[in-house]
Order: structure tokens, then sequence, then C-alpha cells
């Protein structure tokens, strides 16, 4: 603790931590020369207790400074620890922040995991079986198609069911020859294991009068894609990937999936669901 300014003046009293501490106008004590002989004896007595309603003084003024001290300091303590708390809880935000968005699917770009779906639920929808949906996914889409050319519009199958093993090569090998990032990579294709086309109930459509718009925005400028917009519902069809959708998937007109029974639809919205779920946690 710093003591108090004498004012250049030297301490009065013997007690110099005291006097040190006194308030400046109570340390003027007379002088030695300033005391006439006869007045001696009455004097020391005077000098007793001067020096002892001094050191009363001192002592309550010591108290006072000390009480200041620790009131000051207890501020400052408490002024620290509250921004000492502030700043972990800003810490463990943060911290959390990191958490939700980890398992918000960010880090897998914003694709929903799903399983493969067993080999024995798949239907050929081309007559040379390289293309294949579940049962129900293949009898919808056959049908749509088959109005679509009634009213006549030429949809044409691009891609259905692929596995694991075919999405890593579209995710990795694609990746890697495009020389792209993964973020960049996954606007367009999912990671393996994060595939609507693991399921068995998605599908890219095409126009088959305009093969320049297959896989490409421009799609939605056919007459295919119009047509869909219009009808796929009543096959139980839906877009995946809509301008603007909550994953961050580039838009995709070409991508559909089948959403017309219990499994499908428990395949899509709870994947959708614990999705949310997990990121509010
Ligand atoms: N193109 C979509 C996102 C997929 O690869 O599943
Ligand atoms: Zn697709």
């Amino acid at each position: 603790m710093k003591k108090a300014s004498l004012s250049g003046k030297s301490p009065q009293t013997t007690s110099r931590t005291v006097v040190d501490d006194i308030p400046e106008a109570l340390r003027d004590a007379p002088t030695e020369a300033s005391v006439t002989p006869s007045a001696a004896k009455g004097g020391m007595a005077w000098a007793m207790g001067s020096l002892m309603a001094l050191s009363g003084v001192g002592i309550l003024a010591l108290g006072g400074v000390l009480w200041f001290v620790w009131q000051s300091e207890r501020a400052f303590l408490t002024r620290s620890n509250a921004q000492s708390s502030a700043r972990s809880e800003a810490t463990a935000e943060t911290r959390d922040n990191r958490t939700s968005e980890a398992i918000s699917g960010d880090d897998l770009l914003g694709h929903l995991p799903y399983d493969e779906a067993p080999p024995q639920d798949l239907e050929p929808i081309l007559a040379d079986g390289s293309l294949k949906l579940r049962q129900a996914a293949a009898e919808a889409y056959l049908k749509m198609e088959a109005d679509a050319r009634a009213d006549g519009v030429r949809l044409v199958p691009i891609s259905a069911f692929r596995s694991i093993e075919d999405q890593q090569y579209l995710f990795f090998e694609v990746k890697a020859e495009r020389g792209q990032v993964a973020t960049e990579r996954a606007e367009v294709s999912a990671p393996p294991g994060y595939s609507e086309h693991h399921t068995g109930y998605a599908i890219d459509i095409g126009d088959w009068d305009v093969p320049a718009t297959h896989l490409a925005p421009d799609f939605e400028n056919t007459k295919a894609f119009e047509w869909l917009q219009k009808n796929a519902a009543h096959y139980s069809f839906e877009l995946s990937f809509p301008k603007n959708n909550s994953q961050n998937i580039a838009y995709e007109p070409w991508h559909w999936r089948f959403v017309g029974d219990r499994d499908s639809l428990e395949t899509f919205y709870k994947a959708r669901q614990q999705s949310d779920e997990e990121m509010r946690r």
C-alpha cells in the first residue's frame, strides 16, 4: 500500500507509521523550540496527552484507510470475477456453437446419412436392368413416365439407386479429377453414405429431347421439368433440393425422391428430424 505524502515536512511524532497515514492537518504539532522551560513539566504532560490523542486518531485513520483499500480491492475482485466468468461463458458458447455446427452436418456439407437399400427390394426401370429403384418407387416412376409420354413429354432416367461404392467414385474420384475441394464437390454430389440415391427412392430425371440439359440447372427450362412440377406429386415424387434449400445443397431440378409409402417418408423425414434435433442439442 502506498503511504500518504508528507508535503516535504519531517514526521512530527515518534510513530512514523501512524504519522505517515495521518491527514496533513493533524500533523502540525508544536516543535521542541517553541516550548518554554517553565512550561516543561506541564508541556511534557501536554505532549504525552497529545501523543496519545494523535495515536488514537492515527489508529482510526489507519483503520479508515485499510477499510477503503479493502473495499476497493473487493470491488476490483468482484469486477474481475464477473469479467472472467463472462469470458468463460463466451468460451463455452463458442465451444457449444462449434459442437452444434459439427453435429448439424455442416462437417458433412449439409448431407444427411442414409442406408443402402437391400438388393432384393430393387427393381429395374430400364429394360437392360442398369437402373433400379425400390419396388414402390419403380412402379410409380414407370407410371409417371408413361403418363408424361401420353402428354407429349419424354422423361429419361439418368441415375437411380447408387451403392456407397458408386458414390465413393462419384465423390472422391471425380473430385480429384476436377481438382475440387470437398465443399465444392459436395454442392453437387453427396459424400459416400450420405446420398439419397443409396435409399433406392431417388432418381435423376432428364428430358429425352434436350440432352444438353441433363444434370444441369438449365433442365428447369425444359418441358419435362415443367410437366414434373405440375404432375410429379400425383406419383408421390418431390424435388429434394429446390432453390435455397435448408441443407445448402445446390439447386438440382433433376433430382426427385419418392415419398409415397411409410418407409420412404420415414427415410427422408426422420433423417431431417434427427438432424434438426441434433442441431438443437
Ligand atoms: N447429387 C446428390 C446431392 C447426390 O449425390 O446424392
Ligand atoms: Zn440425384
